[in-house]
């Protein structure tokens, strides 16, 4: 590798370490689930996951994978225009756009993806994205590539206030398009965009929504379906994109819901669809098979909320404040990122594996651990967990 790369990344790394903000890979070496054994620790209990209703490890969503790997192969070979899309990949869709309330779907091999292709595919030069300033990475950077490629206008808007959000598209009535950018669920913070009151404004100003609802697909609402079916809003919202990496099954992939106009629309331009492979078969066969399940088991999601409520309530009893919220994610605002990463360590000393966040991936000063709860943790598990925060909080003075 060239020297002058080599030695400039070296001394960047060595920095990382010297603040403390170094991030470790953890070895997992069994399923994930609310406990998972992972390399030189042992048995931990996991509160790090999306995988919100533990379908990861559900016996009917791994042998749907396995049978979708004996049937379809290993994958398309090529992008799905070229060399063909499997039946499995129109069956997912298809329940996909059931799940989420809208005419049709469309998938990729990651949420990002679908971020990244939609708004420099739907926008031109006389439109305008506005965007939360909380949304997500791939939002972000969805929106950077639609202004760099379209020269589309952009906005940001103070998180979820609908004041400046409805400023932004007061200023924005010339334009041809307006497109609004939320989260359903905010990842960092844990809680839920003001869905109907971006749709009221939508319709005040003949705006487009677009909804992320990666965390929320499964979580959500009564049947799991996302933050419409929470607020009551299923079918209203113009576009939903969500990734099958957390609650749905927990492998990888995303996907665009919306019209049919839409998803033709992506099919025939979006770059990351035309360019690259499709989803594996594997792994729509499990999102598939994931999805179903939910379908026949809503008592999970309910499980699940029992049991966010459960661990907040401890972690309050115990004398933390975590961020407060109706969403499995609880957050715990640490202040400075090595204090975060510090507490995730000796979290993971006492078994319980939980992350630290820091700048830039949230806020200087507001690093926190970011603890995500699941339908399949036991009492003992989040029993545990709460015993080890305890511990450690008292140690570095945080209760
Ligand atoms: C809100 C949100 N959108 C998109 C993504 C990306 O999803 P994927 O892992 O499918 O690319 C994530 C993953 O962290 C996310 O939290």
């Amino acid at each position: 590798m060239n020297q002058a790369l080599e030695s400039r990344l070296q001394s960047e790394l060595d920095g990382f370490r010297k603040d403390g903000v170094y991030k470790r890979l953890n070895y997992l070496d069994s399923p994930q689930g609310p406990v998972a054994r992972m390399e030189g620790r042992g048995e931990v209990v996991i509160l790090s996951s999306n995988n919100y209703l533990g379908l990861c490890s559900v016996p009917l969503v791994v042998q749907a994978g396995k049978a979708g790997l004996d049937r379809y192969g290993a994958g398309t070979g090529s992008v799905r225009f070229i060399c063909g899309t499997f039946t499995i990949h129109r069956d997912l869709e298809a329940a996909l756009a059931k799940f989420a309330g809208t005419q049709a779907a469309l998938t990729y091999v990651s949420c990002w993806n679908a971020n990244e292709g939609l708004p420099a595919t739907i926008l031109g030069e006389n439109d305008i994205v506005i965007s939360d300033q909380l949304n997500h990475a791939s939002i972000i950077d969805g929106v950077r590539l639609a202004k760099a490629i379209t020269k589309c206008q952009t906005a940001v808007y103070k998180h979820s206030d609908m004041a400046d959000l409805k400023a932004q598209l007061e200023q924005a009535k010339g334009r041809r398009t307006r497109l609004i950018m939320t989260d359903g669920i905010f990842s960092m913070e844990g809680d839920i965009a003001k869905l109907p009151d971006i749709l009221e404004l939508a319709k005040r100003y003949d705006a487009v929504v677009c909804m992320d609802d990666s965390h929320a697909s499964g979580v959500l609402g009564e049947h799991g379906r996302g933050t419409a079916e929470h607020c009551g809003v299923l079918g209203a919202v113009d576009i939903i994109t969500s990734t099958l990496g957390k609650a749905l099954g927990g492998a990888a992939g995303g996907f665009t819901a919306g019209s049919t106009a839409l998803c033709d629309f992506l099919t025939q331009r979006s770059r990351p669809q035309l360019f690259s492979n499709a989803l594996p078969p594997t792994v729509a066969a499990s999102a598939l098979a994931a999805v179903e399940y939910l379908g026949a088991h809503p008592e999970l999601v309910e499980r699940l909320h029992e049991n966010a409520r459960w661990f907040r309530q401890a972690l309050i009893d115990a004398g933390f404040k975590p961020l407060p919220g109706e969403t499995p994610i609880v957050p715990v605002i640490l202040g400075e990122t090595s204090r975060a990463i510090r507490m995730s360590e000796m979290l993971l000393e006492e078994g319980v594996f939980v992350t630290g966040f820091g700048y830039p991936v949230v806020p200087q000063g507001h690093a926190r651990v970011r603890c995500q709860v699941s339908a399949a943790h036991t009492r003992e598990h989040l029993q545990r967990a709460i015993d080890a925060f305890k511990k450690v909080g008292k140690k570095l003075g945080v209760i």
